[in-house]
């Protein structure tokens, strides 16, 4: 949420920050800015309210130079999205620049004191008081500055600081995430790898409370008491394609495509020999657990309450999936006994770190479900199984929920055969299902034109209720969420057997069902449930196996998937859900990729 991009070094730096928040813009797009500056000359500065394509056009008419640059893409939190809004925020003179990222819990009485100190405001912003803040602290050196601001302020939050008469840039770290690209000659920092990928893949991950000064031939990271903290460099894996469109109208369609190959690199390597295991190098054994409590927000909860009913088919564990922002609030029952899965694309969303830390608290066992390496949660937790879906840029996600369902398979497998609850023909009969699921996604995309007419015909609604049973209650939600974020359609979902207990009495001719109802366990109830639909003139789009005409016979427009082991049919039935979802924004005119409002890595609560 907000993206910090800096940069020092011999080139010229707003270009690079720029890009670099090009490459971050997934994170907020509210407002964009840039302050460049040479040391000893003035700090410019250039900023807009919208996206960075405004700024953009901005600076090709007040183009900024200078060795020195830090850049910001802005989530709104306090303040709307105006000019004056925008990051960097300057002193009045001029001398000292910030970008922020996260919240200042204090600001006000901060903001009050400042004032009557004399200090002129500009913005409506909780940021703007740690450029004053440090100004204020200001005794020569500016790292001992902004560890003397940040002893006063209270949050989560990440920010960087420049100074007219600097040569570096000093970064702090309060929970939000920053990391430091280490060049030759050059150094950057930034909210996320994305940002560095064509630069460097030599980083290091600032801790919480660190202070890192960043010079071009280096980094140096002190607490903040302005002790030194060794740091380790680590080498990133992704590649820098990874994070480009690569000629696709979109990132979103892009990584709706990359699946098949998504699932075979979460599986890499992960299947025993003997074919009837899975190998996860996790310290933790699954006999020491009696309940397993998944924690998480958004599209991965939705993968989350997958990998509940996974873990409970296949290891007969109880597990459930709690909301992360509810879960710390609400004094949850947690002990040894309990493992406490945090499941997040980022490994930064905030209310998932929380949630995690009051697991802890309570004595739970950890485990992250992750995608993205070096992340605060990753940090946090005992043991990770990293999904490995690669840079995920779409605000929407598509490919790193299946890649976390597919996880969940995984641990379900891998938990059953250790609990004793899995024999070994049973593993070896899942694994050569799972095998078989990067092929059953390849042949959903190929069907990508049947979404088409359900698309034209959601295109014209205004509302949409999604119904699923069993495993795919999930499912619907997850699809319901898709197409909400994707097209700003009102979308609900709900149990298929819940739909008479209330939500029926939205069916009417303009709000259709989209049943996710792959062939299951329960298929002659979810045929009953269709035809009450119909029965009151409400139309219903089937998501059905290609092996199941009985459920198409009760459809208004059917999109078929290969048929699969009901438990794993979440997989499948995922690609037509997303499809719809792009194919209905696009025919609305939506921003797939960055639909209004949303943020991709959420760190504040
Ligand atoms: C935000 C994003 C969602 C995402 C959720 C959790 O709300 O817009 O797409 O599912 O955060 O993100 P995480 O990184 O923890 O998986």
């Amino acid at each position: 949420m907000c993206g910090i991009v800096g940069y020092v070094g011999p080139r010229q730096a707003a270009d690079l920050v720029l890009d670099g928040l090009r490459r971050l813009e997934y994170r907020g797009y509210d407002s964009a800015g840039i302050v460049a500056f040479d040391p000893g000359g003035p700090l410019a500065v250039v900023k807009r309210a919208g996206k960075i394509a405004v700024l953009e056009e901005a600076l090709k008419r007040s183009p900024l130079s200078g060795r020195v640059a830090l850049g910001h893409t802005r989530w709104a939190t306090h303040g709307r999205p105006s000019d004056g809004n925008a990051h960097p925020h300057l002193t009045e003179d001029g001398r000292v620049a910030i970008i922020h990222n996260g919240i200042i819990e204090n600001y006000l009485p901060l903001r009050a004191r400042l004032t009557a100190a004399g200090h002129t405001f500009a913005s409506e912003t909780d940021s703007e008081v740690l450029a004053h803040l440090i100004e204020e602290h200001d005794r020569g050196d500016l790292a001992d500055a902004v560890r003397a601001a940040l002893r006063e302020v209270d949050g989560a939050f990440a920010l960087v600081a420049a100074r007219q008469d600097a040569s570096e840039l000093v970064a702090a770290r309060a929970t939000s995430p920053m990391v430091v690209g280490l060049g030759e000659g050059e150094t950057f920092i930034a909210s996320d790898v994305p940002a560095l990928l064509p630069y460097t893949r030599r980083v290091v991950f600032l801790q919480d409370g660190d202070v890192a000064t960043v010079r071009p031939e280096g980094v140096e990271v002190t607490d903040l008491d302005g002790r030194p903290r060794e740091v380790t460099v680590e080498t990133i894996d992704w590649d820098a394609e990874a994070a480009e469109k690569g000629g696709w109208p979109h990132y979103m369609i892009k990584e709706i495509y990359e699946q098949p190959a998504v699932l075979q690199n979460t599986f890499g390597g992960r299947f025993a020999e003997a074919g009837d295991d899975v190998l996860l190098d996790l310290d933790l054994d699954p006999t020491e657990f009696d309940r397993v409590v998944i924690l998480a927000a958004g599209t991965a909860s939705y993968a989350g309450l997958v990998g509940e009913t996974l873990l409970e088919r296949l290891a007969r564990i109880p597990a459930e999936v709690e909301v992360a922002s509810e879960f710390r609030y609400r004094h949850p029952v947690v002990n040894e006994r309990t493992l406490a899965v945090a499941v997040s694309q980022s490994g930064e969303t905030i209310d998932t770190l929380e949630a995690l830390r009051e697991a802890k608290r309570g004595g739970a066992r950890t485990l992250g479900i992750l995608n993205a390496k070096g992340s605060s949660i990753a940090r946090e937790v005992d043991d990770v199984l990293y999904i490995h879906a690669g840079p995920e840029i779409g605000v929407a996600s598509t490919k790193a929920y299946v890649a976390m369902v597919a996880a969940f398979a995984l641990l379900a497998v891998r938990f059953g055969r250790a609990r004793g609850t899995l024999s070994s023909d049973e593993g070896r009969a899942w694994i050569s299902e799972l095998r078989r699921t990067p092929g059953l996604l390849e042949e959903a995309l190929e069907r990508h034109e049947h979404v088409h007419p359900v698309a034209e015909a959601l295109a014209e609604v205004r509302s949409v209720l999604y119904l699923g049973r069993g495993i795919n209650v999930a499912s619907a939600y997850e699809g319901a969420l898709k197409l909400k974020e994707i097209s700003y359609l009102h979308a609900e979902a709900y149990p298929t057997g819940e739909m008479k207990h209330g939500p029926i009495a939205l069916i009417d001719a303009d709000t259709p069902v989209v049943a996710v109802a792959p062939k299951g366990a329960l298929q002659a109830k979810t045929i009953s449930n269709l035809q009450e639909v119909r029965a009151r003139d409400g139309r219903v789009y089937a998501i059905v196996s290609d092996n199941d005409s009985d459920t198409a016979a009760h459809a208004d427009l059917t999109l078929r998937v290969p048929a699969c082991r009901e438990l794993l049919s979440p997989l499948v039935v995922a690609v037509p859900m997303q499809l719809l979802a792009y194919e209905v924004g696009l025919r609305l005119g939506r921003d797939v990729d960055q639909p209004r409002n949303l943020a991709k890595s959420v760190t504040v609560e």
